[in-house]
């Protein structure tokens, strides 16, 4: 089971902090990470955080202690990576749309560097010849994911090098000599279905063939976590038992072994966050009652933008009886959290819970309306720690020339 905070505890931080606020629990990342580490034991394969998820230092720094290593997508994500103390052979650089410039800073950190597209692949390889083994990111040409936004393998997917377009990464390496020392997917997020995984496995290991320095497999992240009461996540266990097999038979028939990673965001630290806001304001029209809260898609995004559910509890008041509502934020435009929704009697002044927050909440906050982002705390070991401060009206200013 994924350890969860009381609503106790999750209520005194919010008089102590005051909301709206991002909450994260460091005993379940450790959980988190410990079952992946269990997961793929088989394999003894490397977990790499996708720190995009959630970069806060305090929660990369839990991570690098646990004995992860860490995907980053920018030099800073990459500074930040170095900050909380990856060794720079546990940071892995998957950035798209970038130029050969970014990938020239990271060579001087000596990152795993993966690139997914010809025309950089082949300027990588006029650059540095042989001298600096990169991954290659391929587009499996898989359609998996919760919804199309977050669907990244698909034939129409700007991400990776088409596997229809290995004699071209062949081409590339015999031209410019590039070295080849990983092959990489990540097909998705939110992948239940197990059958994306091997597949898009098998086909991996099916294109190894064409390179022969190759060390590294790396099958990206999208594992599932669940956001409804009643949903599944992804079977971990059965999905540990087929990499394995798969693998397993792979390497029986090559006599070639690999080094297996992966980078999961979400199965890392959604679960772990939750997000606290207030009740402002109840409002009862012909059609529907509103609960109006202190906070909006500025500071959580996934409802709006992916038509996202988290789960909402009304932790004031967990007696009240059930009623409906939409629960709407205060940007001026529309802005739904959650429609139709069953809630204990909100009442102004409640807190309300949205669980499975840690993964793309405070990482995709902005300050549209000239509102400014939360704070967050991290929970250890019982104790309540800020890791970042609510924003102020000065920070709204910092860059402002005046
Ligand atoms: N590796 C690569 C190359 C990725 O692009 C991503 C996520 C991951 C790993 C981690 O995926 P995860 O395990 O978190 O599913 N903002 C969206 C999710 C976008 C995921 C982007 N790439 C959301 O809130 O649902």
């Amino acid at each position: 089971m994924v350890p969860v905070l009381s609503n106790d505890l999750l209520l005194s931080a919010a008089h102590q902090f005051d909301t709206p606020l991002y909450v994260y629990d460091e005993s379940c990342i450790k959980h988190q990470f410990e079952l992946l580490q269990k997961t793929f034991y088989r394999n003894n394969a490397s977990i790499f955080y996708a720190c995009k998820a959630l970069t806060n230092v305090n929660i990369l720094r839990i991570i690098q202690k646990l004995g992860g290593g860490i995907d980053c997508v920018s030099i800073n994500e990459v500074k930040l990576a170095l900050m909380a103390g990856f060794g720079a052979e546990k940071i892995i650089f998957t950035p798209n749309s970038v130029g050969l410039d970014e990938y020239i800073e990271a060579v001087e950190y000596k990152i795993n560097i993966n690139i997914d597209n010809l025309s950089l692949l082949e300027a990588f390889g006029n650059h540095f010849g042989s001298s600096y083994p990169v991954i290659v990111r391929l587009n499996p040409h898989i359609m998996a994911g919760g919804n199309l936004k977050i669907s990244t393998g698909h034939v129409d997917s700007k991400f990776g090098i088409s596997i229809e377009q290995i004699d071209d990464i062949k081409n590339i390496v015999l031209k410019t000599g590039v070295d080849i020392k990983g092959l990489h997917i990540h097909t998705g997020s939110e992948i239940k279905d197990i059958e994306v995984y091997i597949k898009g496995l098998e086909l991996v290991l099916d294109i190894c063939k064409n390179f022969s320095n190759l060390t590294i497999i790396d099958l990206g992240g999208g594992f599932k976590v669940p956001y409804k009461i009643d949903e599944q996540g992804t079977d971990m266990i059965t999905l540990g038992v087929k990499v394995a097999e798969a693998l397993a038979k792979y390497e029986a028939l090559s006599k070639r072994s690999f080094n297996l990673w992966f980078e999961p965001g979400k199965f890392l630290v959604s679960q772990c966050g939750y997000f606290l806001v207030k009740a402002n304001i109840l409002k009862h029209s012909p059609s529907r009652s509103f609960v109006g809260v202190n906070s909006g898609f500025n500071h959580l995004i996934r409802p709006m933008f992916y038509d996202a559910y988290h789960q909402i509890t009304n932790i004031s008041h967990p007696e009240g009886s059930l009623n409906t509502y939409n629960v709407v934020g205060n940007i001026c435009e529309t802005d739904t959290f959650a429609w139709d929704r069953e809630l204990n009697e909100v009442r102004p002044n409640d807190i309300l819970l949205f669980s499975n927050a840690g993964a793309y909440g405070f990482e995709m906050s902005s300050r549209f309306n000239s509102r400014a982002r939360p704070a967050e705390v991290l929970v250890s070991n019982g104790d309540l720690k800020l890791i970042r401060k609510r924003e102020t009206f000065d920070d709204l200013l910092q860059n402002v020339v005046l």
